[in-house]
């Protein structure tokens, strides 16, 4: 398998993309450690890995809180080893809500701008100095399709999504010397637990804008993560790829 023997960090890996991805990174032969708030869902992620052969390990804080995000890196440096590819994968929006900008007070702003950026930065501080030591790794963001096409309600969101693929492109110019790789995955719509919490009319309405009129399925969207944790895609970095059913053509 293209990646026995290596260890990977999922986080968000509680249902929806996470886990997805991180079944498909062990079915690739990598041991994953599991991160995100839900701890439930993280022990399902993680029994699902262990099923595919790999090990793994669920640690569940909020990643927001920095000193958790170090103790629970340093745990998986000390079971696992060393953290060769790095999914950032845990965020999430206010979609459901729909809130106009002006309507959106700061604190709502700082949070989902800290949730699916600033967390994504931490965690890449966590893993990149031994990544540079190592002269090897692999760090894959999530952003989506709405960096791309924004969205009503969205502001916070889609402006923390395009700030993943800056800071996606500046990180993959200055690792590149060290042979690390960062890239960005951007989903369209997918079928994950984030889609519960949103309108019939709204998931519609989306759906029939999509060309290839239907969802996504996590594993998909793992299927581009796994492409670039792959030793084929070595030579790919600062790159995004749109897994988005053609909604982003113009
Ligand atoms: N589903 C879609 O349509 C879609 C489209 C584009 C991008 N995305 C992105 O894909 C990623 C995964 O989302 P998903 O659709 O699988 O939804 P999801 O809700 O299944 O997964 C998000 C996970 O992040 C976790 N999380 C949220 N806040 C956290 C925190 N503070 N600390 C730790 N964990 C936290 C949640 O518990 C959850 O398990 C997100 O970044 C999302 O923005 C999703």
């Amino acid at each position: 398998m293209s990646l026995d023997g290596k260890v990977a960090v999922v986080t968000g890996a509680a249902s929806g993309i996470g886990r997805a991805s991180a079944i498909r990174l062990a079915q690739d032969g990598a041991d994953v450690a599991v991160m995100d708030l839900n701890a439930d869902g993280l022990n399902e992620t993680a029994k699902l890995v262990e099923e595919t052969g790999r090990k793994s390990i669920p640690i569940a804080f909020d990643l927001l809180d920095r000193q958790a995000l170090a103790s629970a890196f340093d745990k998986v440096k000390q079971e696992l080893g060393f953290i060769e590819i790095l999914h950032n994968n845990a965020g999430g929006s206010l979609r459901e809500e729909n809130k106009p900008f002006p309507a959106a007070d700061a604190g709502q702003w700082d949070y989902f701008i800290a949730l699916n950026l600033t967390a994504a930065a931490d965690c890449t501080r966590a893993v990149v100095g031994d990544m540079k030591e190592r002269r090897t790794g692999r760090i894959i963001n999530t952003s989506s399709e709405r960096a791309f096409i924004g969205g009503p309600g969205m502001t916070d969101y889609s402006a923390a999504k395009a700030g993943i693929l800056g800071f996606t492109k500046s990180l993959a110019l200055e690792l590149a010397r060290y042979q690390i790789t960062v890239n960005a995955v951007c989903p369209g719509i997918t079928r994950t637990p984030i889609l519960d919490r949103m309108p019939d009319e709204y998931l519609k309405k989306s759906v029939e804008s999509v060309p290839l009129k239907r969802m996504a399925e996590p594993e998909e969207i793992a299927h581009a993560v796994s492409f670039f944790a792959s030793p084929g895609a070595g030579y790919v970095t600062g790159e995004h790829l749109l897994v988005a059913g053609g909604r982003t053509i113009h």
